[in-house]
């Protein structure tokens, strides 16, 4: 396997490129004052509201919230994975992507040659189908379960004939062959070192990854038996919690993909698809992971998850809320659809037809009004320690939603429901508040310190949110260093910032949040660099602003010093009260 690409790569990758140039090719844009506009790509608009600042290295959506940077776009738009949009985006720039650990530490063997024998055993398993002498119970099974040749086609599906060694003496012809089929999980070795086929007497369904390659195969077994379904193991090529059964097919079959219905089974994917519903995937036997969602995410913009009514079916549902929490923004919808009992996507849809299915997807109950009821359930909101309960089942659930329109929205229900004032219940889940104003603080006269802090956004974000609009005022920073000491939230973000900054001048707003993308923070960061492209007023004294942020910053770290040294006043040795009368003199 590669390793990781350094950071520092993608830093200079998004200083190199031009988001405008990247996004123009994709998407017109026209100049407007000093930003770029367009309809915006990820919904559906009359007038432009979809804005690219080309100083900040930035997008954003006014109308849908969706934003990034040029990295960002090209995964949102072009359906790529982190490592996949990087090697565009480079690529674009004539740049080649250098992994961690170099050129001449140990890498992996290609994985081409794998990807080869993947794609010769799913054409393999499609001849038997046609030319098999007993492909005719095969064909009868499927022909049973009212599937034509042509949806069976279009998801490669196969058949794996009896035997221990079809497939093996078919691809399996040189020692390296076999090795590697082994390799892919389509051989089994014994004890003795014997190899023999894996997949004997089923029906085979390749997976394919998002660039088409073929991965994996599930195998269903044609009678009753166990298992019913057979799936390859974990290999080089395939790691099961991100793939996404007929995600790949779905974007063949459809030019464009409005909504995913995420299912349980192989033949619900392939079922659905035969009624002309074309856009079902399924998760391979494990829960909806957060890595699901965002390539569900990335595809479409809403997402219905469609599980059986039953204990399993509600509680993977109910995992899969969980798991998308932290992407629910405005643009984002996910919604849930229980079926009854006993019955699957793949029964129902020939009961109900394509119409009728549809329908019950157009009912699915949106995330809000799942999850509220479900935590309904749970407390009496018809009594006051009811309501109170309910606000503390909600808060940990709610506290993962990012900052921006749908927490607001969701947190108004709560307050609804709760019988409470929207701001208490903010106060009470202790998070952020949506992204506050901006701090004024050079423009305005200066208030009591007390005063002052409490509407207004801490000095450390204020000095963040500075350094995202305008990275060039790091260099006015002279020793970041000496923040150090501070106990506020956020100084080690700050600091590393400066450093960072001070190191390389030439970064934009879009590397910064590029660099903190995987972290905690990262989220934040994107909500204040969103918060600042709204900024249109002058910015002239951004300068004279960062100069007093820091400088109050220093004044706060002497006055904590000065508190800390008079907490043990006795035991001061001559140095430290030497300090302290400075700390005094300095107006710590
Ligand atoms: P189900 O048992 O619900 O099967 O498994 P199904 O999709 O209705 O299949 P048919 O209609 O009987 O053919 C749902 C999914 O769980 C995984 C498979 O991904 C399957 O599609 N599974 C199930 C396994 O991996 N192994 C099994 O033995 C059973
Ligand atoms: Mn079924």
């Amino acid at each position: 396997m590669a390793g990781r690409i350094p950071q520092q790569f993608i830093d200079e990758l998004i200083s190199r490129v031009d988001i405008v140039d990247v996004i123009d090719a994709r998407v017109p844009l026209r100049k407007k004052g000093r930003e770029h506009v367009a309809c915006c790509p990820f919904h559906n608009e009359k007038t432009p509201s979809f804005t690219v600042s080309q100083s900040k290295q930035f997008y954003h959506c006014f109308g849908c919230g969706a934003h990034g940077t040029a990295l960002g776009f090209l995964m949102e738009y072009e359906h790529l994975d982190f490592v996949e949009a990087v090697e565009k985006l480079a690529a674009g720039a004539g740049l080649s992507v250098p992994r961690e650990g170099g050129e001449s530490a140990p890498r992996g063997p290609s994985p081409q040659p794998l990807y080869e024998l993947m794609e010769q055993s799913a054409q393999h398993y499609q001849q038997q189908l046609r030319r098999h002498p007993q492909r005719q119970r095969a064909v009868d099974y499927l022909k049973r379960r009212g599937l034509s040749g042509e949806i069976a086609a279009a998801f490669g599906i196969g058949y794996a004939a009896d035997g221990w060694d079809n497939l093996l003496k078919t691809l399996g012809t040189d020692k390296e062959r076999q090795d590697r089929l082994l390799t892919v999980g389509m051989l089994i070795e014994k004890d003795d070192g014997r190899r023999y086929d894996r997949f004997r007497d089923r029906i085979m369904f390749p997976i394919r990854d998002t660039r088409g390659r073929i991965i994996a195969f599930g195998g269903r077994i044609l009678d009753k038996g166990e298992p019913k379904y057979l799936n390859s193991p974990e290999t080089p090529i395939f790691h099961k919690g991100r793939e996404l059964y007929g995600l790949y097919e779905a974007r063949q079959a459809l030019r464009e993909i409005p909504r995913l219905l995420v299912v349980e089974g192989y033949m619900d994917v392939v079922a659905l698809a035969q009624f002309d519903i074309r856009y079902a995937v399924a998760t391979l036997g494990t829960a909806v992971t957060k890595d699901h969602l965002e390539r569900l995410f990335r595809t479409a913009s809403e997402v219905v998850f469609c599980f059986d009514g039953d204990r399993a079916g509600r509680d993977a549902a109910w995992r899969g809320l969980e798991n998308a929490l932290p992407l629910m923004r405005e643009g984002h919808q996910l919604h849930f659809m229980f079926l009854p009992e006993g019955e699957d996507p793949d029964t129902l849809v020939r009961s109900a037809g394509k119409d009728g299915f549809e329908r019950l997807i157009d009912q699915a109950q949106p995330l809000s009004e799942y999850f509220f009821g479900q935590m309904g359930k749970q407390a009496d909101i018809s009594r006051l320690d009811g309501r109170a309960r309910l606000v503390e089942l909600c808060r940990p659930y709610l506290s993962k939603l990012p900052p921006g329109v749908y927490r607001h929205l969701m947190l108004d229900r709560l307050a609804q429901l709760a019988h409470m004032e929207r701001d208490a219940l903010e106060r009470m889940l202790g998070g952020e508040a949506a992204p506050a104003a901006p701090a004024p603080a050079a423009t305005k006269a200066k208030k009591p310190a007390a005063a002052a802090s409490r509407h207004q956004p801490s000095l450390v974000r204020s000095a963040i949110a500075l350094l995202l609009q305008r990275p060039a005022l790091a260099q006015l920073a002279e020793e970041p260093q000496q923040l150090a000491g501070l106990q506020l939230p956020g100084t080690q973000l700050l600091m590393e910032m400066l450093e960072l900054l001070r190191r390389h001048p030439h970064l934009t707003t879009g590397a910064l949040l590029e660099h903190w993308r995987e972290s905690d923070q990262g989220r934040h960061l994107f909500a204040l660099a969103q918060r600042d492209m709204l900024l249109t007023a002058e910015e002239d004294n951004l300068e004279q602003e960062f100069c007093d942020t820091l400088a109050r910053l220093v004044q706060q770290l002497r006055r904590q010093r000065r508190l800390e040294l008079e907490q043990r006043f006795a035991e001061l040795s001559e140095v430290e009260k030497t300090e302290y009368g400075q700390l005094l003199k300095g107006g710590g």
